[in-house]
């Protein structure tokens, strides 16, 4: 990390009646009973949050070996409403992943294999004609899912993969002119590789931008590599997982997450870290607005992931390579000289002035 600015000012001013820290947050249910009571818990504002939180990612935990970063990203991504993108080289657990985070939660899932056959309507459904009712029904496509899981994104034509991010955006499916809403939580998980790309149409930036973060995961370290020799032995301990939460859990949690405090200093540090991609000579194409969206979204969520109701100028750095970089396109030159987006954007991270607790 850059700079250290955890302080309490950037709560700044006392959180409103209605915010969920008030409503019975930290201290309210301090004992674990009373943590657990109701569904999962997450209606207990803050201190439910990171009882089920806690819960999901122990889960995802059990399965992926050595990546505790990469797991607490998917899993703020989910609390901040938004979709992810896992792009790395083959066999390093993306897919996993997915499948782990969408397994841990009592939702319905639908996974999509994406290839270059698939049609838009194989995502979003189709309206059938009934013969017996003499009249048209709509079949529901796989995007109609609490969490859709879409392995190898890269390998589906544009027109497919236009289908898909278009729900994403919208949160709603229109087919023959009639509108179905996508019930919440939706996330799309989406994987590709970025090395094979023979016979793949690589997203466009307007759509790369539609995901909220990318992460890869790396290589695990020898000694996670081999807890997974042991844990993978025989049987996939995906296949042992069992649901932590519900769906109406992480419901609740993006309730929470939505009312967390951003302090107007902090908004403003967001604001001048995007703003600088769009000025920097090493890149061709800076942030948008709806990056400078995600990012303060997602800072909420890894801000009560920590256990804090308010976010800190930390959370927006930790969160500004993951959440900026795949939408950003470096100019030939820096292209050629390996300035990568990553880097320029964790340059900007250290260089541009952190605010100060109470500024
Ligand atoms: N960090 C890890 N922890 C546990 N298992 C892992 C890890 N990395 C890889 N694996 C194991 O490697 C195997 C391959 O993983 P997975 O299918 O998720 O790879 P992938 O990244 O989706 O590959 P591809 O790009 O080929 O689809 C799985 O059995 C998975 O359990
Ligand atoms: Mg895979």
């Amino acid at each position: 990390m850059a700079v250290g600015t955890h302080g309490e000012s950037f709560m700044e001013t006392d959180p409103p009646a209605s915010h969920p820290a008030r409503r019975g947050g930290r201290d309210a249910g301090g004992d674990a009973g009373g943590r657990d009571a109701g569904r999962g818990g997450a209606g207990g504002g803050l201190d439910g949050l990171a009882h089920v939180a806690n819960k999901i990612r122990d889960a995802v935990e059990s399965v992926i070996e050595g990546k505790p970063s990469a797991v607490r990203l998917a899993l703020t991504v989910l609390l901040a409403e938004g979709h992810l993108l896992i792009e790395d080289v083959p066999g390093v657990g993306k897919t996993m992943l997915a499948k782990a985070l969408a397994r841990s939660v009592d939702c319905s899932v639908r996974r999509v294999q994406f290839t270059p056959d698939l049609l838009p309507s194989d995502i979003t459904g189709v309206s059938a004609y009934n013969q017996e009712r003499r009249e048209f029904e709509f079949k529901p496509g796989p995007v109609f899912a609490n969490i859709v899981v879409g392995d190898e994104i890269n390998r589906a034509s544009p027109k497919t993969q236009s289908a898909l991010l278009e729900c994403m955006e919208e949160r709603q499916v229109t087919v023959d002119g009639t509108t179905y809403a996508l019930e919440p939580p939706f996330m799309v998980i989406s994987t590709q590789n970025p090395v094979e790309m023979e016979g793949t149409y690589p997203l466009p930036e307007a759509q790369r931008d539609r995901f909220t973060a990318r992460i890869s995961m790396g290589y695990p370290d020898p000694a996670a590599e081999l807890e997974m020799l042991e844990t993978h032995g025989e049987t996939s301990p995906l296949d042992r997982l069992t649901p932590v939460a519900h769906a109406a859990d992480v419901r609740d949690l993006i309730e929470v997450v939505r009312a967390q405090h951003v302090a107007p200093a902090v908004r403003q540090y967001a604001i001048d870290l995007v703003s600088a991609t769009r000025r920097h000579p090493d890149l061709r194409l800076g942030a948008s607005p709806r990056a400078t969206l995600h990012l303060v979204r997602a800072a909420r969520a890894y801000a009560a992931l920590d256990d804090r109701d308010y976010v800190v100028p930390d959370d927006v750095q930790d969160l500004a390579v993951p959440v900026l970089a795949h939408r950003l396109l470096p100019t030939a030159e820096a292209q050629v000289q390996r300035r990568l987006p990553e880097q320029v954007v964790a340059d900007l991270v250290k260089r541009l002035p952190v605010p100060s607790p109470g500024r």
